[in-house]
């Protein structure tokens, strides 16, 4: 499958890079979304808070700074709400601006819970640096109660067609120009690599049948640069 790529833990896109931008990571994404991200986050935590009114836990996969796991626990008041990435770093920011959720530093292919943990996994902005993903969507399946829902949001484009010419013009010039003008430019160029590499929707859909999580609703945001791929297990 297309994932199979790397398990090397300092590859980019780890856990140790993204400690190394940690610091600038919320602004960044600010700037390189023209500051449309957090409403993403807050429409996926609205439409699962509609989906799965009364979960018995959440994970937030590659949580980073946290602000999914903020997003979620605006609409869900009461249920465990854990945040896992690799990175001390980020997992500090977490910590720091979330003190109602539990964040733990962990790899999303081994994930530390026993088997039907949670009702909702969810992962934004981070399936596309585990690689292989198969191994992290088998864990997601594993920790999920049947019928769980899995939402990943990721930087996922049309590699074709208007929405997908206006998602490379992002890609190719404002962030290396943003990126590379407020923050490392290395890791800036590995999110420009790491976006054109990725699958486009209807393949990213596909893989994620063959691994068990059926897609019951896709949505595209800020014009295709991002997607919604909500899945039940
Ligand atoms: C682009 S950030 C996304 C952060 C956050 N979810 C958000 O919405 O802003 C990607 C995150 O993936 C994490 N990551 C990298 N490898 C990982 C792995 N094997 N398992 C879980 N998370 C991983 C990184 O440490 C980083 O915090």
């Amino acid at each position: 499958m297309s994932s199979e790529k790397s398990d090397n833990a300092s590859a980019d896109g780890s856990g140790a890079m993204f400690d190394q931008i940690a610091a600038d990571y919320d602004r960044l994404n600010r700037i390189l979304s023209f500051g449309m991200d957090t409403g993403w986050r807050k429409w996926v935590a609205k439409q699962l808070s509609e989906r799965s009114p009364n979960p018995k836990a959440l994970l937030d996969v590659a949580c980073g700074t946290g602000d999914l796991a903020i997003s979620l626990r605006e609409v869900f008041a009461d249920p465990p709400i854990v945040g896992l990435d690799p990175s001390e770093g980020m997992l500090r920011h977490a910590l720091k601006k979330d003190d109602r959720s539990g964040y733990l530093q962990g790899d999303g292919r081994l994930l530390p819970f026993a088997d039907n943990s949670f009702s909702i996994v969810t992962v934004a902005f981070g399936i596309r640096n585990i690689r292989p993903r198969e191994k992290a969507f088998a864990e997601f399946r594993r920790v999920l109660q049947p019928g769980g829902i899995v939402a990943i949001l990721e930087l996922c484009q049309e590699k074709r067609g208007l929405s997908g010419w206006l998602a490379r013009i992002h890609t190719r010039f404002v962030v290396p120009i943003l990126g590379g003008a407020f923050a490392r430019s290395d890791a800036y160029r590995y999110l420009q690599t790491s976006i054109a590499e990725f699958p486009g929707p209807g393949e990213f859909a596909e893989e994620l049948k063959e691994n068990g999580l059926e897609v019951m609703l896709q949505k595209p945001f800020g014009l295709g640069a991002a997607r919604l791929f909500l899945c039940r297990v």
